[in-house]
């Protein structure tokens, strides 16, 4: 490595250390990388530097007299707890090690420590409070969109869910909300970091679906260099970015049964190990987890761990479709128009009243995403101030075509087999809700009825998104 020495990155370290050897070599090597360093040779002497001096990262030892290095973490969590410390720890100790990740310290090396390896640490952990800065500067800008407030509802169902919200936020408790595209999961998951003990530390969304298995474990656990071809450096996963923050596993019902296996281990003893490593990495991270599958029936059909589903299914959150609070639509319509108006420079739009009539009887299968783009396109397209026209996609799903097909019209209909397939459907949708009703959701007794097995039931039901809880009592 190049020496940079009086060429400093602007990062202060500050070295402690009884072993005044240790001391010098450790402020030689940070120095020749570029680093401003300070020493303090036990643990009182660097409370008495934190003090005076701005310091971005302290590298303790761990064994010294007086004060332990874990006596002096537990310090510096408690009044500098955004200084990352990287512990240095005796050969063997790897046991104290893991405890002190566990007591809030960033990374450790092991004494005898190879230089490369110190100051490969120092970088990273520096690279990532870094990052975290920068999160929290962007965090400021959005924390102004993402708190109760800005979920508009005036639904008692959606009432409720706010409620579970609040008393939920501020524990360590999982959460999994489930419901269909576009009811608002990720606004929800937003909500419930930002009104957490956790709001001023990261929040992490990251997505399970669209990657390949082993591309979501590198990407949830990380990887160390060379556990792979490509693998040139490590990489720290989405959890260890989401240490002491939140992370948010979107489309959780998309894993495979290998990152599963791997997700109730981290869920049940915090630990995991990156792609290619051995050591056992130690994180606080808060999870949050969305699905719009149905993840009981996919448990009961063998998809989905039994163990996974319960250790996520601690505290569920049920967000209702939109058809199934009507009553939104007006106050949301009126939100959106509001919330992009600076599409139309600025010029807030009022929504003519037979519109708003149009959007009442509207099937919205993407829900509230799809209200909110059909608002913008509305916005845009609009040249005076009142929205005249909000043009419905054409539906020709089973909901478009069970009412239309009147018989003067002179339109060519849809194609034969189409149209009997969707009003076959549409009839069958129908029958289940009904028979669910009627039955309180016992899908024995109404698969005894219909007379098919269990498992169809549950197929068809899933087919259609119906959720047989929903009828139970
Ligand atoms: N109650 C609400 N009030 C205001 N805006 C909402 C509400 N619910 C959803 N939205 C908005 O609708 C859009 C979709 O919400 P979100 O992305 O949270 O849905 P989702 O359930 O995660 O959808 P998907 O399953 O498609 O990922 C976002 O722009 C969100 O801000
Ligand atoms: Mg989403």
């Amino acid at each position: 490595m190049v020496g940079v020495k009086n060429s400093p990155r602007g990062e202060t370290i500050l070295v402690v250390d009884d072993d005044r050897a240790f001391r010098i070599a450790t402020r030689t090597l940070l120095e020749d990388e570029g680093y401003a360093v300070v020493l303090a040779s036990s643990g009182a002497e660097s409370l008495e530097q934190l003090a005076e001096k701005t310091v971005d990262l302290v590298l303790t030892d761990l064994v010294m007299e007086e004060m332990t290095g874990l006596a002096l973490l537990a310090q510096l969590k408690e009044r500098y707890p955004d200084i990352p410390v990287i512990m240095v720890t005796g050969f063997g100790s790897i046991q104290t090690a893991v405890e002190a990740i566990h007591l809030g310290a960033a990374d450790y090396v092991t004494k005898p420590h190879n230089n490369e390896e110190l100051v490969l640490k120092v970088g990273r952990t520096l690279e990532i409070k870094s990052k975290d800065r920068e999160l929290q500067s962007l965090r400021q800008a959005v924390s102004g969109t993402y708190h109760f407030g800005n979920i508009v509802t005036r639904s008692d169902r959606m009432r409720e869910v706010l409620t579970q919200i609040r008393q939920v936020a501020d524990t360590d408790v999982t959460i999994l909300i489930q419901g269909e595209s576009g009811t608002g999961k990720e606004l929800v998951a937003r909500a419930i970091h930002y009104n957490s003990n956790r709001r001023s530390r990261p929040f992490v969304a990251t997505s399970c679906s669209a990657l390949s298995e082993s591309l979501l474990e590198s990407e949830l656990f990380g990887f160390e260099k060379g556990a792979f071809t490509g693998a040139g450096a490590q990489r720290v996963g989405r959890f260890e970015e989401a240490h002491t923050g939140t992370l948010f596993l979107d489309e959780i019902g998309d894993v495979s049964s290998g990152v599963q296996k791997k997700l109730l281990r981290v869920l049940q003893e915090k630990t995991f190990e990156r792609v290619g490593g051995n050591s056992s990495i130690v994180v606080d991270t808060r999870v949050v987890a969305a699905t719009n599958r149905n993840l009981e029936l996919m448990m009961r059909q063998g998809e989905f761990r039994e163990d996974l589903y319960y250790r996520l299914n601690v505290f569920p959150i049920t967000l209702p479709p939109l058809r199934e609070r009507v009553e939104d639509i007006p106050l949301l319509v009126e939100y959106f128009v509001q919330k992009h108006s600076d599409l139309a420079g600025g010029n807030v739009k009022e929504i003519a009243p037979p519109v708003l009539s149009a959007l009442l009887n509207h099937v919205w299968r993407g829900n509230i995403r799809e209200l909110e783009n059909l608002v913008k396109r509305a916005i845009i397209s609009t040249p005076g101030d009142i929205i005249t026209a909000i043009p419905l996609p054409e539906d020709r799903s089973v909901n478009a075509l069970r009412t239309a097909l009147p018989i003067e019209s002179t339109e060519s209909p849809a194609p034969y087999k189409e149209y009997l397939g969707a009003v076959l459907r549409d009839a069958e949708e129908k029958y289940l809700v009904r028979i669910l009703r009627t039955h309180k959701g016992n899908i024995n007794h109404i698969a005894r009825l219909m007379e098919v097995d269990r498992k169809t039931v549950y197929r068809k039901m899933a087919e259609y998104g119906i959720a047989p809880e929903k009828y139970r009592d």
